[in-house]
């Protein structure tokens, strides 16, 4: 085994079975594309990384720029297979260093089983292969085993009925040893049912070179490739057990687990309670104690300790709320921080906002943060008390203490302990809806003119 590692991610394929118009590595699961999971694993084991592009797909390329600045990308010019496009990342390919394949349609793969598939390499093979044995083999290559020994991989196409027959099948991932990996990768021609080159024939002519070639086995949720939309499903059904699993075991209660959905990069304390239905984005820490209440969705948010949200809350990117607020059912915050204590329980719009301590936003309070050119700042000062229905037209100040009548349209600053109204006066008629009702009455008992 060379003491460097590259590998080599292949992100260039058509996708075409996805119908779409996005490149297949950019479809997410857990919100982020392929891709960027694949290079995830590959960046805690590998000393240099390659992704092969196609010539059309720039969005694949920044993606790669910009989850991992250290990989090169190498563009295959025309789709000949995925032994040719490994050879796209040739310039990268040199110094005898291990070469270790992966592709990037196969998002849930570990570090870990990447580096237990090169440490096969370690007793003299000059392929390593990973299989497993997927519940439905359709469309996956098969490993063709004699006496133990692998001495093909079979692409269905290729196949014969016996053959077919097979279960176990071929990941995807490939390890060739430093030495002979280019040399095997040249010899591979395109003579299939496909016209294509395919990496899998390097078993067959390392076997014929009198090379040695070895399998490792691994589970198939680490291994599921993902050609069409339903496989993306499953992919994202896998990561979400994953990640509900990896928190239930932290300490976090879920009354139903298989209905929250979270990132990746989710933090959540022990004794966080999510209760049912529950979405997280990219970006969310939860501290000890909290309780998001159902059908929440929450995005680049901080929520404090002990802190209640939802349910039917939206937290956007920035919402900042501190230890014990409060924020309650339809109520949205976006790029505002929340003091301690403070709440918003009922219908409410908070962005680009501070809201004091202790301070209290009424049912149906809106910041109006944006005059259709720029956004503008809100600050609540420490229990100030906004009446129920109030537009707080930014920029504008509520001072410290400070009162806004309900349904107040706030244009200018009120200052501390002060008490605002913006709204119209109240005109009451005494005894007006007895006379309409009198009226009305007497209309009613007027004979009816007769029809002619
Ligand atoms: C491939 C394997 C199959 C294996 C399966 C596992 C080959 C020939 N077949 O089949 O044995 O069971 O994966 O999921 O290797 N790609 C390129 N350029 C190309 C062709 C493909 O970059 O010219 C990339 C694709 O983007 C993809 C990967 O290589 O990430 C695999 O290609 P795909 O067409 O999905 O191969 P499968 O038919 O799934
Ligand atoms: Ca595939």
């Amino acid at each position: 085994m060379s003491e460097t590692c590259l590998t080599v991610i292949l992100a260039a394929g058509e996708g075409t079975r996805m119908r779409s118009r996005l490149p297949k590595v950019l479809h997410p699961i857990g919100g982020r594309p392929l891709i960027r999971h694949v290079l995830a694993a590959v960046a805690e084991t590998a000393s240099a990384v390659a992704v092969v592009v196609a010539p059309d797909h720039a969005a694949v390329e920044a993606e790669v720029g910009k989850a991992d600045s250290r990989a090169a990308v190498f563009v295959q010019a025309e789709r000949r297979g995925t032994a040719h496009a490994v050879l796209a990342a040739r310039a990268a390919i040199t110094g005898g260093a291990d070469v270790v394949v992966v592709f990037g349609d196969t998002p849930l793969i570990t570090a870990g089983t990447l580096i237990r598939l090169r440490g096969a390499l370690t007793d003299g093979a000059a392929v390593a292969v990973l299989g497993f044995r997927p519940a439905d083999p359709t469309g996956y290559g098969r490993l063709v085993m004699q006496d133990g020994e692998l001495t093909a991989i079979r692409e269905e196409k290729d196949a014969s009925q016996a053959e077919r027959a097979l279960t176990l099948c071929n990941a995807g991932a490939m390890a060739l040893a430093g030495a002979s990996a280019l040399a095997l990768l040249e010899r591979i021609d395109d003579r299939n049912a496909k016209r294509e080159y395919y990496l899998t024939d390097a078993v067959a002519i390392a076997r014929a070179r009198g090379l040695r070639v070895t399998a490792i086995e691994t589970e198939e949720d680490e291994v599921r490739g993902i050609n069409t939309k339903a496989q993306l499903a499953e992919a994202e059904a896998v990561l979400q057990r994953r990640l509900r699993q990896r928190w239930l075991d932290a300490g976090v209660t879920m009354t139903a687990p298989e209905t929250v959905f979270l990132s990746p990069d989710t933090e959540l304390a022990p004794d966080v309670t999510i209760e049912p239905h529950v979405v997280f984005g990219e970006g969310v820490v939860v501290e000890e104690g909290a309780v998001i209440r159902a059908f929440s969705h929450l995005e680049g948010a901080r929520v404090g300790r002990n802190a209640r949200v939802g349910p039917y809350a939206r937290l956007r990117p920035g919402a900042d709320l501190a230890e014990d607020v409060h924020v309650g059912n339809f109520v949205e915050v976006k790029a505002t921080r929340i003091e301690r204590g403070a709440k918003a329980n009922h219908l409410t719009y908070l962005g680009d906002a501070r809201v004091g301590e202790g301070a209290n936003i009424g049912a149906g309070t809106i910041t109006c943060n944006y005059d259709g050119l720029a956004k503008h700042h809100t600050d609540i000062g420490k229990d100030a008390f906004i009446g129920s229905n109030s537009a707080l037209v930014a920029p504008v100040k509520v001072g410290d203490g400070a009162y806004v009548g309900s349904g107040s349209v706030i244009t200018a600053n009120v200052p501390a302990d002060a008490l605002a109204l913006g709204r119209g006066q109240q005109v009451v008629k005494e005894g007006w809806a007895a006379r309409l009702r009198n009226l009305r009455a007497r209309a009613k008992k007027k004979p009816m003119p007769a029809a002619e």
